[in-house]
């Protein structure tokens, strides 16, 4: 949650940092800012405005912020006779930010400044001891200006810059060194942050620290850059330096130096990107919803690339675990949040299903709160498309603690959850930027149904011939989604004009459909903002049908399955009270007519595959229905893309 960027160079860095935050709105975006270094210039030197200078021959900063969405920075940008100077200035950091410590007002938006108004920093991250840092702060004189947690790195970085003695009490080595006075700053904080600081008297330099919270820099032609997201950075470099807990950058246009806590030089890992640019575009869908659904095709095929070998068994050799450990797999755990944990119900029934393991679904915020039972012979699977969702960290950090192993699922490469856990399976979604997952989901669903495959193998519950057919199914869903993309856009639109006026919504289905359905009544509750809850069709009876009224929507996934004709029933009951039945079923089922008020075909596939398939109508219906209400689709409010607080 929040974006961070920062560019020192030769270039004028506001247009710079306000597109690389528009690339990271999706981490938060109830306010933005930036702090620019001037340049210094000649005492009792008017500005380009023609306005007295005040600098005295110092560079100065300017912070420019705004309560909303990014693009009112363009705006204070853009009016005459303000940020004149700014605008050329070839240094800055800038943030949009998800609000956690106070509201998200002008005042509350980063940068936040030292009293002297000579440092600015922006931070993504938590500070847990921020209520007695304040304290202490301000019995020193310090005077906080906002509500937020990140201002006191402003004065903490201030005092060392000024020279106060260290943490430890002895003489300070920060005076007038802002990379030194940040590892100091770093010292007095508990919790998370991904920071950058700038300096006005040491115009050009960017002061980075990670601890918990990402951060990424690198090096282009035109300067150096850092960004909480390597998806701002690709235009200028695909080297990038994925800084680890503890780690600090020091940027100049010269170039970036790294050091460890203690101030010793280090020389972290360079990592190459190579997604294309367009990842980061909406490359002519109206937005990145739509997009991302559309490239679950894709998805499908790149998450299976490689899995099979010649001999017919699955190859996940990133797993972690040696083929005696993975045999010894005893019980299974699936730690997630949000549509992440709806990929873990589906899992669920494939290992159980396959592998004849016990397998229980975890909200990771509820699993590290509770005493699972964990032994040596547990696994554990993280399934999380940032890889930084905190909870999930958590519960991981949990899990091994008490002795399990943990595999993670995730979509981004050397996150935290592909570092702490024991082994990964990489999603291959690429970026996705939309607030809502679909892409991801899939990716996730594939992933878990090649270890659910991997753990009947190695249990011996199928043959090779059964993992060849169903790895070839399986593969098969991506022309099948491709199928659905391609054919039923009328029939989901008919479905959500139905919907529009709704204040409410039901899903129902039974098996795999029940698991659809969790994923369907979130999509269109985050997106549209109209309520939805998903229930076990059968359930229904047993209170939430008294909810159906004449017109009142049922969401139904239909599709053909062992318990396909209880479904029926249970949805002629909702149809005798009036609902407006929109099916979710099976090509050539012409039975389902007769109940359901619309219908959503998707190709025939086995029951276990699918929610690959049958989520596609429902992340179709989802984003319709918010268009025809006006929605921003892609940034539902009170959202954000990462979840990094508890
Ligand atoms: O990055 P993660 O998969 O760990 O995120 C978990 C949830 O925050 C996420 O799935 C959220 O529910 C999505 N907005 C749903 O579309």
């Amino acid at each position: 949650m929040c974006g961070i960027v920062g560019y020192t160079g030769v270039d004028a860095a506001a247009e710079l940092l306000v597109a690389g935050l528009k690339r990271l709105e999706y981490r938060g975006y109830d306010s933005a800012g930036l702090a620019l270094v001037e340049a210094p210039c000649a005492a009792g030197a008017a500005d380009a405005a023609g306005a007295a200078d005040a600098r005295d021959g110092r560079a100065a900063l300017d912070i420019i912020r705004c309560a909303g969405k990014v693009a009112g920075l363009e705006d204070e940008l853009a009016t005459p006779g303000r940020c004149t100077v700014a605008r050329l200035a070839t240094c800055g950091i800038g943030h949009t930010r998800w609000a956690t410590h106070g509201r998200p007002t002008v005042e509350n938006a980063h940068p936040h400044v030292s009293c002297d108004g000579r440092i600015a920093v922006v931070h993504n991250g938590i500070i847990e001891n921020f209520a007695e840092l304040r304290a202490s702060l301000e019995e020193r004189g310090h005077v906080f200006k906002s509500e937020t947690d990140t201002e006191v790195f402003a004065h903490l970085i201030e005092e060392a810059y000024q020279g106060a003695p260290n943490s430890a009490g002895g003489p300070a080595k920060t005076a007038g060194d802002l990379m030194a006075a940040v590892r100091e700053a770093c010292t007095h904080v508990v919790g998370a942050y991904g920071l950058a600081a700038v300096c006005a008297d040491e115009p050009g330099v960017i002061a980075v620290a990670r601890k918990d919270s990402p951060i990424v820099v690198g090096r282009g032609e035109r300067g150096s850059y850092v960004a909480s997201d390597v998806i701002t950075l690709i235009d200028a470099t695909r080297d990038v330096v994925v800084l680890e807990d503890g780690q600090f950058a020091r940027l100049s246009p010269e170039g970036i130096t790294y050091t460890d806590a203690q101030g010793r030089a280090i020389e972290p890992a360079v990592t190459h990107v190579d997604w294309d640019v367009d990842t980061a575009e909406k490359g002519g869908y109206p937005d990145f919803m739509m997009k991302e659904i559309c490239e679950q095709p894709r998805v499908v095929r790149d998450t299976l690339v490689g899995r099979l070998a010649s001999s017919g068994e699955l190859d996940i050799d990133e797993l972690g675990l040696t083929p005696e450990e993975l045999s010894l797999v005893d019980r299974v755990y699936v730690i997630a949040c949000g549509t992440s944990y709806h990929a873990g119900l589906i899992a669920k029934n494939l290992i159980e299903g396959w592998a004849r393991i016990p397998c229980a679904v975890e909200a990771a915020s509820e699993f590290r709160y509770r005493n699972p039972i964990i032994t040596p012979s547990t696994l554990v699977v993280a399934v999380s498309q940032s890889g930084e969702t905190a909870d999930t960290l958590a519960a991981i950090r949990d899990a091994r603690i008490k002795g399990a192993k943990v595999f993670g699922i995730t979509n981004v490469v050397g996150s935290p959850v592909a570092r702490e856990s024991d082994g990964v399976i990489y999603t291959k979604a690429n970026k996705e930027i939309a607030v809502a997952s679909t892409k991801s989901f899939t990716g996730q669903v594939v992933s878990l149904t090649l270890l659910a495959l991997l753990l009947a193998q190695t249990k011996g519950k199928l043959t090779t011939g059964q993992i060849r057919m169903l790895f070839r199914e399986l593969g098969d869903t991506a022309e099948q989604i491709q199928h659905i993309l391609d054919t039923q856009r009328a029939a989901v639109h008919e479905a959500a004009l139905a919907c529009r006026e709704a204040r409410s919504a039901l899903f129902v289905g039974r098996g795999m459909g029940s698991a659809i359905s969790c994923e369907g009544a979130l999509k269109l509750k985050e997106v549209s903002y109209l309520h939805a809850e998903a229930y076990a069709a059968g359930e229904m009876k047993h209170g939430p049908i008294a909810l159906i009224e004449r017109g009142f929507p049922v969401i139904a996934v239909a599709t053909k399955s062992p318990t396909y004709d209880k479904t029926v029933s249970n949805l002629k009951e909702c149809e005798a009270r009036g609902a407006c039945i929109i099916a979710v079923a099976t090509e050539g089922d012409e039975e389902i007519t007769r109940v359901a008020d619309h219908v959503i075909y998707v190709p025939p596939v086995r029951d276990a595959l699918s929610p690959i398939t049958a989520t596609v109508p429902l992340q179709l219906l989802a984003r319709e229905v918010a268009v025809l209400r006006g929605c921003d689709v892609d940034q539902p409010r009170n959202l954000a893309k990462s979840v990094t607080v508890e």
